[in-house]
């Protein structure tokens, strides 16, 4: 237990969506594994190549799309059918996490019940939830245009996060980067009064696809989600901001507020620790597993300690 506290860093939602792409001792080194984005229906995704990484401004361009299996059918080909190999990352002190990502309303409401559903198969493997709001690179079914990201407009994330108060265990919200003060206000607000006691702080944000030298586009679609070091400066400022509008909040009767958990920017044990200085009890990464995988968590992790 104790040493689940020290561990500092986990692994971002999109990286790993089974248990066959765990390698072989990352469940020593990391606080968590986050499996998914799992949306309600399976999902193929958008078409290759989805991800490109700039060696020179170490950012990642990608358009996954959310490709995953769906929810149903994670918890029960992986979760109940795997069921030894989660409890044994769960030995290891690694905390296992499931993303789930609504794409319409009444979705995130579908899916916790799917969740009730086989609760007593699973809530022994499950820790906890985080429900992704800020993904900006899935497609609008009817026109192909790209959703709004979702995390910035408090009205809509009022009904979503309103659609997850039934989750049987502690979840998070997944929140946009670059997100403005009074909506980071609500936000904490929200997370406080329908009981998510962790707020993920950054997703990739909006870019255009890059193009190589001869002005072909690196990945399929004309606009994509960017992760990576150019996020490290206003991910920080972010979970900053938010853990002083959490340390500052007061309720009456006292109620519990929300943890930070940092997410983006980070290619260094030095990136990790700002995001810590900043108030962040976590820190996940995303483009610098995607790059280093086991060898380069087992370096952060002994840099960090
Ligand atoms: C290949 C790839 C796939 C991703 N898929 C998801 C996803 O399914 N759900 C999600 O919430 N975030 C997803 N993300 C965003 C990451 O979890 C993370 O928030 C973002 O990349 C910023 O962190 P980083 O700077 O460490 O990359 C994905 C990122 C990458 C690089």
């Amino acid at each position: 237990m104790e040493d689940t506290i020290r561990r500092k860093i986990g692994i971002a939602a999109g990286l790993i969506k089974t248990m066959r792409h765990v390698p072989n001792g990352l469940g020593e080194l990391v606080h968590h594994i986050t499996f998914g984005s799992f949306t309600f229906e399976p999902r193929e995704g958008n078409k290759e190549p989805t991800y490109y990484f700039d060696s020179k401004s170490f950012a990642s361009y990608n358009a996954v799309g959310l490709k995953n299996i769906g929810l149903l059918t994670f918890i029960v080909e992986e979760l109940i059918g795997r069921r030894d190999e989660f409890l044994r990352l769960k030995a290891q002190g690694c905390k296992i996490r499931l993303s789930l990502a609504p794409l319409k309303t009444g979705d995130l409401k579908e899916m916790v019940q799917i969740l009730l559903k086989y609760w007593l198969n699973i809530y022994d493997i499950v820790d906890e939830i985080e429900v992704n709001a800020a993904c900006p690179n899935h497609r609008d079914e009817k026109d192909g245009r790209l959703h709004d990201v979702l995390a910035k407009d408090t009205v809509a994330l009022k009904l979503l996060m309103m659609e997850g108060v039934d989750c049987p265990c502690p979840k998070a919200i997944k929140i946009a980067p670059n997100t403005t003060f009074e909506c980071l206000e609500e936000i904490v607000r929200l997370s406080i009064t329908y009981g998510y006691t962790m707020i993920v702080s950054g997703n990739t944000v909006l870019s255009d696809t890059p193009i190589d030298a001869n002005e072909r586009p690196r990945i399929s679609v004309p606009k994509c989600g960017m992760g990576g070091a150019p996020l490290l400066d206003g991910a920080v400022a972010q979970v900053s901001t938010l853990h002083r509008i959490i340390d500052n909040w007061i309720t009456d009767p006292p109620r519990v507020t929300p943890t930070v958990i940092a997410c983006g920017g980070v290619k260094s044990a030095n990136g990790a620790q700002k995001h810590i200085e900043a108030g962040a009890e976590v820190v996940q990464v995303a483009t610098y597993y995607a790059e280093f995988r086991l060898n380069g968590i087992r370096d952060l992790v002994a840099e960090l300690t």
